[in-house]
């Protein structure tokens, strides 16, 4: 695997990490650097080819990113995408300008088929363009291998350096022949073997785990999502029982989740789980709390003091294990670049006390989200598990919306327990076939007055929500047909009794949120 691995190059473009991934799902190892790496991190790094990414700067502007200085010495085949292939043009000589009127989405292409770049694809392509600015002249020795009507240089090559550029995104899936285009850079000019798969990644993970925690003590909260379980099970698989799991049941989660992480966990995979009862405490700090940042805070606070106060309990500990994933740890690089580029710190048990000194162990800060879910198969997880929608730390504190109480908690949890029966069912029977990212019930601060049988009441009221959307950061309300909606309201109001109206929420993010609170 080490021999056979390409480093991107991030210039900030919103595709950098969908660049790793479609190298990654060719087979080829890749890690992504900033633009500000120094470039004897690079050479360390020992790539077979670089990738340099997009981004949103105009070469031309006084403070927009550069090259790493020296990367075009290590003498690397190279690939440069839009700004990336800009940048190495400009570098040597060529002019880049805006265009007239910039070029977003489809376009077609006329390529040279027999440049290797190109192998084995009809000369007439599909791409994805998304540009403002574009090639106006090219340095000597430079070659054309594509073209369109709008971009004399859709894509070039200069084959003394070895590179290949391409003003067109073939990382993004509207690029129809993108993936081979890739394909043909990695394995025609570059040479590579397809090399990196989970299988031998498993086996380096758990020799890694080993290697570094020899005889001691890990230490790790399971919360029963998939990174924590995947990074549990893997480490549990390399070590075993020198792994302690802490499940805090906060009194938050959904309808029997502390069961069922306690039955997976502790009587099917023989993990030394311990669960911390700490219903009580929780509802006890959030008693009268109706301000949603607030009740994050004490979630969060008291979620950190419980678990230090168990692992100060434990002996011997050096080790925490962690589900970090690989979108968590790459540096992100700021629109320009430079020194206001940050690192994206995010880690599951947030800021531990200070007074804990552990190492930590992080088997899945390589992996990107879907290979997490492919080695958690691996491994041997459930699919209900891998597939599991994402569910916020604060739980269902920040889905009641008003005051946290154990009996709208059990309210909620009923309610959530039938939408998401319903809708999981719909899915299997392929009554929906939008790619759903949450569907849960919400408890809003809202009676309303209700008829049943003979008489009146004054009930609660549940909110419905049900999205798509690939990452969280943007997404739509899913229209469902309205036989489900019908069935879930039918169900809450008849099986949980305290409510007395069901809504649906019809809003998307932006300018609404996925969560109420
Ligand atoms: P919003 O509500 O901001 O949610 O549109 C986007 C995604 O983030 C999840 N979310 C959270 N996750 N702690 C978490 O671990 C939180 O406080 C939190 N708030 C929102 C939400 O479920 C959705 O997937």
């Amino acid at each position: 695997m080490n021999d056979n691995k390409i480093a991107i190059i991030d210039f900030g473009s919103q595709t950098t990490q969908l660049i790793a991934r479609r190298v990654r799902e060719l087979g080829v190892y890749c890690e992504i650097f900033p633009c500000t790496v120094l470039v004897d991190a690079i050479e360390k790094f020992a790539p077979k080819a670089v990738i340099l990414s997009g981004g949103p700067a105009s070469v031309g502007q006084k403070f927009s990113p550069k090259m790493p200085t020296g990367l075009t010495d290590l003498n690397k085949p190279m690939l440069g995408i839009c700004y990336g292939m800009q940048l190495f043009v400009n570098a040597h000589g060529g002019q880049v300008d805006a265009v007239e009127s910039r070029e977003f989405g489809r376009a077609e292409i006329t390529t040279d088929p027999a440049s290797l770049l190109f192998k084995n694809l009809p000369p007439d392509l599909t791409v994805w363009m998304s540009h403002g600015d574009q090639v106006h002249h090219l340095p000597d020795g430079f070659e054309t291998i594509a073209q369109s009507s709008t971009c004399p240089y859709a894509a070039v090559a200069y084959s003394p350096k070895q590179f290949f550029g391409v003003q067109f995104h073939p990382e993004v899936v509207h690029t129809s022949d993108g993936k081979k285009i890739l394909s043909n850079f990695l394995f025609e000019i570059v040479g590579l073997l397809p090399s990196w798969e989970m299988k031998s990644f498993l086996q380096d993970q758990k020799e890694q785990i080993r290697k570094q925690v020899g005889k001691n003590k890990i230490l790790m909260a399971l919360s029963g999502g998939v990174d924590s379980s995947v990074a549990a099970t893997l480490i549990h698989s390399a070590i075993g029982d020198q792994l302690t799991c802490i499940y805090v049941d906060t009194g938050l989660g959904r309808l029997n989740e502390a069961e069922e992480v306690e039955n997976l966990f502790k009587d099917q995979f023989h993990l030394d789980l311990n669960i911390v009862d700490a219903k009580a405490q929780f509802y006890d700090a959030l008693l009268g709390v109706t301000d949603p940042e607030q009740k994050r805070k004490i979630v969060g606070k008291l979620f950190i003091d419980i678990f230090a106060l168990e692992a100060k309990k434990k002996n011997q500990i050096q080790f925490l294990g962690q589900g970090t994933l690989y979108p968590d740890v790459v540096e992100s690089v700021s629109a320009h670049g430079g020194p206001s580029a940050v690192i994206k710190s995010h880690h599951n048990v947030g800021g531990l006390p200070e007074d804990m000194h552990f190492q930590l162990v992080e088997p899945l800060r390589e992996l990107f989200k879907d290979e997490v879910k492919i080695l958690g198969l691996m491994l041997g997880l459930p699919k209900k598990l891998i597939d599991r929608q994402p569910f916020p730390g604060p739980g269902l504190a920040i889905r009641i919306l008003g005051e946290v109480t154990p009996a709208r908690c059990q309210l909620l949890r009923k309610a959530d327990a039938i939408v998401r029966e319903e809708i999981e069912e719909a899915i299997l029977k392929e009554e929906i076939t939008k790619n759903l990212w949450q569907w849960f019930a919400v408890l809003l601060p809202v009676r309303s007055v209700g008829v049943m049988g003979d008489g009146r009441t004054y009930g609660e009221t549940i909110a419905v929500r049900c999205v798509e959307s690939i990452d969280g950061m943007t997404a739509d309300w899913v229209d469902l047909p309205k036989s489900i909606l019908g069935r879930i309201s039918n169900r809450i109001i008849n099986e949980v009794r305290g409510i007395s109206r069901v809504v649906y929420d019809i809003s998307s993010k932006p300018p609404s949120t996925i969560e109420w609170e």
